[in-house]
């Protein structure tokens, strides 16, 4: 089954989306208090698709002895795993990317993974300074063709948008598997 992952810092509002996305109240444990999730967590669409809900990094409050397995544990997924076929990579539209941002957007584009720049909590900010911060924080990551998507979960905007994203990349994997297939054979 093709997996889709939502990475990105800690309290963005990753499990809030999945369960969006999903349309289910409280299917993923979302909470005010950063460090939340702590594991990595599948769920399933259809038996067509899998949603990967990924531990937030960026927080220093929780226990050393969770945290220092965190990193090893979401670079060894992002990296090994050979179902993962797109990820969402999830940041709050109020913020400012710091070096610990970039350097994570860069390792994500290291491993030839397509990547999705979701910017949340846009129900936050005026109209006004959405497009500037917006534009900022494209400056900041300085990625010309990373395709990015605005997100709010309580103004229900962007689901559909990123819906077509998810199937459009969960097809095109689909003909490449098929493809392959056919040249295998
Ligand atoms: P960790 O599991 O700790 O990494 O956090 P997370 O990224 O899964 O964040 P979570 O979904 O738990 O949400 C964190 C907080 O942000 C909660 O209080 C959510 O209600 C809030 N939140 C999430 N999405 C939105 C949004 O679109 N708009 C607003 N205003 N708040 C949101
Ligand atoms: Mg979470």
């Amino acid at each position: 089954m093709p997996e889709i992952a939502v990475a990105g810092r800690s309290n963005v509002g990753k499990s809030s989306l999945l369960n969006h996305l999903f349309q289910q109240k409280g299917m993923v444990k979302t909470s005010s208090t950063p460090g939340k999730t702590q594991a990595i967590n599948f769920f399933t669409l259809n038996d067509q698709v899998a949603f990967v809900d990924l531990p937030g990094y960026g927080f220093a409050k929780v226990p050393d002895n969770i945290r220092k397995q965190w990193g090893p544990m979401i670079q060894t997924y992002l990296q090994k795993r050979e179902t993962l076929k797109l990820i969402l990579f999830l940041f709050d539209v109020r913020r400012i990317p710091t070096g610990e941002d970039k350097e994570f957007l860069e390792w994500i584009a290291l491993n030839n993974k397509s990547a999705i720049l979701v910017l949340t909590k846009v129900d936050k900010l005026t109209k006004n300074e959405l497009n500037a911060n917006t534009k900022k924080i494209l400056e900041k990551f300085n990625t010309e063709n990373l395709h990015y998507v605005h997100y709010s979960v309580p103004k229900n905007v962007g689901r559909k948008e990123l819906m077509w994203i998810i199937s459009d990349a969960i097809n095109d994997e689909l003909k490449n598997d098929e493809l392959k297939e056919a040249d295998e054979s």
